[in-house]
């Protein structure tokens, strides 16, 4: 793998193809930041892996997901966008979203994607959101951080 940049993206391409369409969505559309399995490598970066789905307990949290710039400014369609968003909640995020959870629809992504997050905003739109998330919610504390595996 290392040293071979320009067979990288075919490869991964390849690779996706043989997934269903929506984690063939999330692998190339997200999976580069976020790790394949929503575990990322960057402390920039918050891993999703039975976290993510914590958000829904929350108005605010729904709104959250589709509202990101990096899910907002997508090139995916609406349609896509909420079957990638619902396979993060429910596989990735499994087991952290409230019980009867709805999933997400193409109106509803299509209509907070025009709502995007700014990066003044999102900090502290998250950060509000997380301590309700662990105080009430029971969220692991790991949610104040990026990083699932140092437990911060
Ligand atoms: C270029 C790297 C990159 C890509 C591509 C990317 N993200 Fe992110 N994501 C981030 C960063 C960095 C943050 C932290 C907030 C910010 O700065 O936007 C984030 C935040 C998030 C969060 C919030 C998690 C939390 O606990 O606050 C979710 C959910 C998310 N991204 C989902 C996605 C999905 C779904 C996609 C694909 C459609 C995607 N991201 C694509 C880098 C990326």
């Amino acid at each position: 793998m290392a040293g071979a940049p320009i067979a990288a993206a075919p490869a991964a391409a390849t690779a996706a193809a043989q997934f269903p369409q929506p984690q063939r969505d999330y692998i190339l559309a997200c999976g580069g930041c976020h790790g394949l399995n929503g575990v990322s490598n960057s402390s920039l970066v918050p891993s999703l892996k039975g976290l993510v789905g914590y958000y829904l307990y929350l108005p605010e949290g729904r709104a959250y997901l589709p509202r990101l710039p990096n899910v907002a400014f997508s090139t995916l369609s609406d349609e896509q966008l909420a079957a990638v968003l619902n396979y993060m909640v429910f596989d990735i995020g499994a087991g952290s979203a409230p019980a009867g959870t709805h999933p997400y629809r193409a109106a509803e992504v299509g209509k907070w994607r025009r709502q995007p997050l700014t990066e003044v905003t999102l900090s502290e739109y998250r950060q509000r959101m997380v301590e309700i998330l662990i105080d009430r919610y029971h969220a692991p504390a790991a949610l104040r951080g990026y990083s699932a595996s140092s437990g911060q």
